[in-house]
């Protein structure tokens, strides 16, 4: 079992942390926050991510899991360092490596012996190399630092279910010892582990998001078809998932991908291509179906009523997707913002986005559902919660003042629907009522 530090107590620092922890190592997690740093240790996760707390709670009683705001204490002595940063989105669409750089320069000040840092941040091409000449620049006679990009595929909402059952361990390291080092840390997961070069490993975490971000515009464009040739999506989505070379996953249609992750690696990827001088046609054109599907309902909505001046709108959902309070480029922020400019009145309610969603919104936010619905001319369901897909359907004709329902995300199915009184649009299927 290793000593391992782990830089950066965002969602993926956090989990990689507990869950190395969880696997026996002895793992001390450095944030800058001291008050984050003081929650953690008492075992309050700074993020809603199921199941964490308790593991945390399990590891720090068990003695395996420690939080530190200095970096000293933290990388003095230990045999594996994991960089798990921010690499948020500029302006132009490239990644911001400023919290790469930073962390690197801290670690290196630290560094006392020879240590294996893995990088777990989502990083341009090449990043990894320039790491790994940063440290043989600065670190000197005092150790041998090897750099290995093991990138992550934690899906917010089931981090932790994910990093213990993985579909793959990607390793990219231009030294072996360091390699086997890593896949060592990882053994008792018994994933399969695939070793390439560190560039190679760099570009599997872009190509995966850029792909699954191709399969979910696909189909949304599929669902837009589907809609004016009196198709059913649901239906064309599961005969195709069920060719296995396709696969039934990332193909369920709804108005658009959003998170901290798809838009910020997409965009991230046309720019690693221009800077290479490759136009990256497919993956603008699957950026720009995504812009436009997020904007989908209210044009919809605009559609059928004419104008939504004044109209009371009801948004279900605010989180860009269920299980987690993030409400980073979620569709939600676009919809909310282009009912106001359309002269709206939008009350929301979510489960548990709404206190993210008051720092950038200015509209009313209700304790409940029924609240959300009260007298409304029409309801957008944004977020596929549970409790949007359980709520009796006569609560629509109950409390809005005429039951019109726009679905983006297919929460209901046309049979139920069809036995309530209400007008539903949902995507890529026929309207009801
Ligand atoms: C995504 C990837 O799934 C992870 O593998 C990756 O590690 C992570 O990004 C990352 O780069 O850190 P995440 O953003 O948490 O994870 O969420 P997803 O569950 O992938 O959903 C992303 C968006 O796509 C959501 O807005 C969701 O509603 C939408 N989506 C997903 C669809 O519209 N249709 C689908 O069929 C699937």
């Amino acid at each position: 079992m290793k000593n391992i530090a782990v830089v950066g107590t965002g969602y993926v620092g956090l989990v990689t942390g507990v869950c190395l922890a969880d696997l026996g190592h002895h793992v001390i997690c450095i944030d800058v926050d001291e008050e984050k740093v003081s929650q953690m240790r008492k075992g309050h996760s700074p993020i809603y991510e199921p199941q964490l707390e308790d593991l945390m709670k399990k590891n720090i009683e068990e003695g395996r899991l420690t939080f530190t705001t200095n970096h000293a204490w933290g990388i003095r002595n230990m045999d594996v360092i994991f960089l798990a940063v921010g690499t948020p989105q500029q302006q132009d669409g490239s990644a911001d490596l400023s919290y790469v750089q930073r962390a690197v320069n801290d670690i290196a000040q630290h560094i006392n012996r020879d240590v294996v840092v893995v990088n777990k941040s989502t990083v341009p091409v090449g990043t990894n190399e320039s790491i790994q000449q940063y440290f043989n620049q600065h670190v000197g006679e005092l150790g041998q630092v090897d750099v290995v990009s093991n990138p992550e595929f934690l899906r917010e909402g089931s981090a932790v279910y994910d990093m213990f059952h993985g579909d793959r361990i990607i390793i990219g390291a231009d030294n072996e010892d360091a390699a086997l080092l890593v896949e060592e840390l990882y053994r008792r997961l018994k994933l399969p582990v695939v070793k390439t070069d560190i560039r190679s490993a760099e570009m599997i975490k872009y190509a995966s998001n850029a792909f699954l971000a191709t399969k979910i515009s696909f189909i949304n464009e599929i669902s837009s078809i589907c809609e004016k040739v009196g198709a059913n999506i649901e239906d064309v989505a599961y005969g195709m998932g069920k060719d296995r070379r396709i696969g039934t996953q990332f193909l369920q249609a709804g108005i658009g991908y959003g998170g901290s992750c798809f838009p910020k690696d997409t965009n991230a990827l046309v720019q690693i291509a221009g800077n290479v001088e490759h136009k990256f046609d497919l993956l603008e054109s699957v950026i720009h179906v995504n812009n436009r599907q997020q904007l989908l309902l209210v044009k919809k909505a605009k559609e059928r009523l004419g104008s939504l001046h004044g109209k009371r709108v009801a948004m279900l959902g605010l989180a860009f997707k269920p299980n987690t309070d993030d409400i980073r480029e979620a569709a939600s922020v676009v919809v909310a913002n282009e009912l106001i400019q359309e002269g709206a009145y939008v009350t929301a309610y979510d489960p548990i986005a709404m206190t993210n969603a008051a720092k950038v919104l200015n509209i009313e936010f209700a304790n409940s559902v029924v609240e959300a619905l009260q007298e409304a001319d029409v309801a957008l369901i944004i977020t596929e919660w549970d409790e949007f897909k359980q709520l009796p359907l006569n609560t629509y004709s109950e409390h809005m003042r005429v039951p019109i329902v726009f679905d983006g995300r297919n929460c209901y199915t046309l049979e139920a629907v069809q036995e309530a009184y209400l007008e539903y649009h949902s995507i890529g299927r026929p309207v009801v009522g």
